[in-house]
């Protein structure tokens, strides 16, 4: 027996929240996952089950199985629940087509979705992630399905729907804006165009995947501190710390614990009081699996290893939070 307190009871007693992004399969086939997730977090978001296309098997038909697997046990365990998302470019239902909507039913089409997925959770979910990535990384307006029928209106419409059915405090999510740049810039001054049109949005997320070049933590903080002067919330959503797989550093589990020290700290500073890590465990990154990512990045971004041992990144967070 230790005294040690889980990183969980660190956040608890810091009034902070720290979250783990969650695959229901794991949930269900592996006990060590579970027990790992419900004694270290305080906080989960479905990693894939919320999004539109693992939501909408056919046209006429919803599957809430697996988001509902994950809901449930945030709620069983007393946890915050984050809802990752509502409108997206990505991971559209494949039998869905834009060209067989007019615009007019594409928006209807977006609304009967917001509608239905967040109302279904309604006293459930914390907060949602109501669009994600809808800015390109030069700063432009992304070119998604939803931007080239309905223009900008869409964001605000989003938004407006999802507050019409869910009590949930309401989030615009993005990569890559985590730090002052061009990217970011561009984010706040949608979201201030959003706002003076009267859209609900209570915040931002920044995802912070920290993929080979990481942010500078000062600039993080300023950027939360300007988002937060908007009037809006701060979260970090998708946090993962990796390397260049061709450069990583001699010491890479010590760089991976000193930068996620130093952002929750930036985040603890700035009066952010949630970060998310976008998965329990090394074994069960995206960074493995996803494209040719694990050729390019190095494959152990979390605060747990394959074998649900604590790694030096653990302790640098709960060190940061008892700070
Ligand atoms: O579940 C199917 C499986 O049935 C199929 O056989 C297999 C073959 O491709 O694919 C499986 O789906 C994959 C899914 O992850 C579940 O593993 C998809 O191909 C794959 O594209 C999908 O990747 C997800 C990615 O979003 C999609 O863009 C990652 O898991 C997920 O971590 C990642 O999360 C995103 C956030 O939502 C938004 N911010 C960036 C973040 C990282 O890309």
């Amino acid at each position: 027996m230790t005294d040690e307190p889980t990183l969980r009871e660190a956040a608890d007693d810091s009034d902070f929240r720290i979250g783990a992004a969650i695959d229901p399969d794991a949930l269900r086939s592996d006990p060590s996952y579970w027990r790992t997730a419900s004694n270290e977090f305080n906080a989960v978001t479905p990693e894939n089950a919320l999004k539109m296309g693992p939501l909408r098997p056919s046209r006429d038909t919803y599957d809430f199985g697996d988001a509902d697997a994950v809901v449930d046990f945030g709620d069983r365990n007393d946890m915050y629940v984050r809802g990752h998302v509502l409108v997206w470019h990505n991971q559209k239902p494949d039998w869905f087509q834009a060209w067989d909507y007019t615009d007019d039913q594409l928006r209807e089409f977006l609304r009967e979705h917001v509608h239905t997925v967040a109302g279904r959770y309604h006293g459930r979910i914390d907060a949602w992630d109501v669009v994600n990535e809808a800015v390109a990384d030069d700063g432009s307006m992304r070119d998604t399905v939803w931007y080239d029928a309905l223009g900008e209106d869409y964001l605000a419409d989003a938004f407006r729907w999802a507050d019409e059915v869910s009590d949930a405090d309401l989030y615009y999510n993005d990569y890559g804006a985590d730090a002052i740049n061009e990217k970011s810039d561009a984010i706040y001054d949608l979201l201030e165009r959003l706002l003076d049109r009267g859209a609900p949005i209570d915040g931002v997320g920044l995802q912070m995947h920290a993929l080979g070049d990481h942010p500078d933590p000062d600039s993080v903080a300023e950027n939360i501190r300007r988002f937060q002067d908007l009037g809006l919330d701060v979260q970090i959503t998708e946090m993962d710390v990796a390397f260049h797989a061709d450069d990583p550093p001699a010491n890479p589990d010590k760089v991976q614990a000193e930068f996620y020290r130093d952002v929750i700290a930036a985040c603890r500073d700035a009066g952010c009081d949630t970060v998310v890590t976008w998965g329990v465990h090394d074994a069960s990154t995206w960074l493995r699996t996803f494209r040719d990512f694990s050729d390019r990045f190095t494959g152990d971004p979390l605060l747990f290893d394959d074998r649900y041992d604590e790694k030096p990144a653990y302790d640098a967070v709960k060190g940061a939070l008892r700070d």
